[in-house]
């Protein structure tokens, strides 16, 4: 566990991370805990613990309470440790709970589960101030300080922290303001914490308390400030949330656009995820990027699609409403407008897919095109494949999936039903409207269909 935290502090004691995240979040109106909620895809609380991690934490624990089971269900992983405020008796008994698992020699820097979007150069520049003489605190300037913990200075030096509901008229007034965050080693929290007292207007036992006691010892409360105030933005209701998310998103759409890429307005794009981009890349209006996604130099994406865990190779242009799921691209290819690329899709140089095409599990060779109105499923296209409108992979017998086999340069008729198994060879043609059920050699015509009958003498029925 105790592991060096950090590689440029090897001499410092190890940092262990204490998030608390054991409050109900009574405004959220949820039956899901409120640390569950997501932002820009991923749970409130994994964000805090991503950040723990991106810290080199000796140590993760994570204190639980209202929803305890559901939120570690929903966060399982073996770095975490868990520790379970059966009561919300206050930050200070939050924090409390979980201190018997840290050395005494550790910092210890506490994170809430509901702030969700601290920077990692932010807590390192807090943590680094730790030390057994020292208090490290985040604190923030906020032109509207009301609901939080004011920063008491004396002389310049923090000297304590008051809430908002002990506060007094002179004390509401300063807008220099807790932001929850700090840090301290943990044999002085293990000195603190038990001297706390709930006699205070909301009879809960305050971490801020601690701040008055580290003064009156003489030690150093240091200060550091965030970048930004939405670096220590808690979330307390949904429109907060949503608000966090659209701010999250803007900085996404600048960090993209920072790096080369074109967006038709950077306040209608939404990324939940990791996505990585090449040169030249154009993203249309009302785009969502999901999971890992990767986009190639001159990638073009058109309005209102969705991509998930994909990779389009560079070149590829994407028309608008088209879905992209768990697929590899080669750059160029074509796909839509409302194309529907599904888990397994394998689309190779120069292929297309397109309007109203669903593909899925399906390899689909170099140049070949399937470009109106077909379902290809657990199917494998050779190259310069020509798959005609209406062209149907019948994959599954109700029990089970069979694989289509399409070989190099083969023309399928419109309307054409593959009944897999099926395997159909290089430059083979299938009639439109066949039911193919069986395979086709190299060269050969297909053609499974009712004959057409013209019937002469033939009069329409009359109404009677
Ligand atoms: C707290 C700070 C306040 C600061 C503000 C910043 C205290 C006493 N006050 O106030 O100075 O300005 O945060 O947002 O610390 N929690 C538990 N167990 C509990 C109580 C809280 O796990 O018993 C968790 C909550 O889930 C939440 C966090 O601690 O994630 C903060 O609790 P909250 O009640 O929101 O504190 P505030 O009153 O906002
Ligand atoms: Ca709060």
């Amino acid at each position: 566990m105790s592991t060096p935290a950090h590689p440029t502090a090897a001499s410092s004691p190890p940092l262990h991370v204490i998030i608390l995240a054991a409050g109900q979040g009574s405004r959220m109106k949820s039956r899901l805990p409120k640390v569950m909620h997501p932002l820009a895809g991923k749970p409130l609380l994994h964000h805090v613990i991503d950040a723990a991690r991106a810290l080199n934490a000796g140590g993760v624990h994570v204190v639980v309470g209202h929803g305890a089971d559901a939120v570690r269900q929903a966060t399982q992983a073996d770095d975490l440790q868990w520790a379970l405020q059966e009561q919300q008796l206050g930050t200070g008994h939050a924090v409390a709970q979980a201190l018997p698992q840290v050395p005494d020699q550790a910092r210890v820097l506490v994170l809430y589960g509901d702030v969700p979007l601290t920077d990692i150069t932010t807590l390192e520049a807090l943590t680094s101030l730790v030390n057994d003489e020292t208090l490290a605190l985040l604190t923030v300037n906020l032109s509207d300080p009301n609901g939080y913990g004011r920063i008491i200075r004396n002389d310049g030096e923090v000297t304590a922290i008051v809430e908002q509901k002990d506060a007094n008229s002179q004390q509401l007034l300063i807008q220099e303001v807790n932001s929850g965050i700090l840090a301290a080693t943990a044999g002085n929290l293990k000195r603190w914490l038990p001297a706390l007292s709930s006699e205070n207007a909301q009879g809960e036992y305050y971490l801020t308390d601690i701040i008055a006691m580290a003064a009156g010892e003489q030690m150093t409360v240091a200060v550091a400030q965030p970048a930004s105030p939405e670096e220590v933005q808690g979330i307390n209701n949904r429109a907060q949330l949503a608000q966090l998310e659209r701010h999250y998103q803007f900085s996404e759409a600048q960090r993209l656009m920072a790096a080369g890429v074109s967006l038709a307005d950077p306040y209608r794009l939404d990324v939940r995820g990791d996505l990585q981009v090449g040169q030249d890349v154009t993203v249309d209006v009302g785009c969502v990027f999901e999971g890992t996604v990767v986009l190639g130099d001159d990638v073009v994406i058109g309005a209102h699609c969705v991509v998930r865990n994909s990779t389009l190779g560079a070149g590829t242009k994407v028309e608008p409403h088209s879905i992209i799921d768990g697929s590899q691209v080669a750059g160029p290819a074509t796909i839509g407008p409302f194309a529907r690329l599904r888990p397994g899709t394998r689309l190779a140089a120069g292929g297309k897919v397109g309007n109203f095409v669903e593909t899925k599990n399906a390899i689909i060779g170099a140049g070949s095109k399937i470009s109106h109105l077909s379902y290809i499923g657990d199917a494998e296209l050779g190259e310069q494949v020509n798959v005609g409108a209406g062209t149907i992979t019948c994959n599954y017998d109700g029990v089970n999936k069979h694989k289509t086999q399409i070989g190099d340069g083969t023309f399928i008729g419109s309307n054409t039903a593959l009944v897999a198994p099926v395997t159909l060879g290089k430059n083979t043609t299938t009639g439109a409207g066949s039911t193919i059920s069986k395979d086709v050699a190299d060269g050969e015509l297909a053609i499974g269909r009712a004959r057409q009958r013209n019937i002469t003498n033939w009069s329409r029925p009359e109404k009677k």
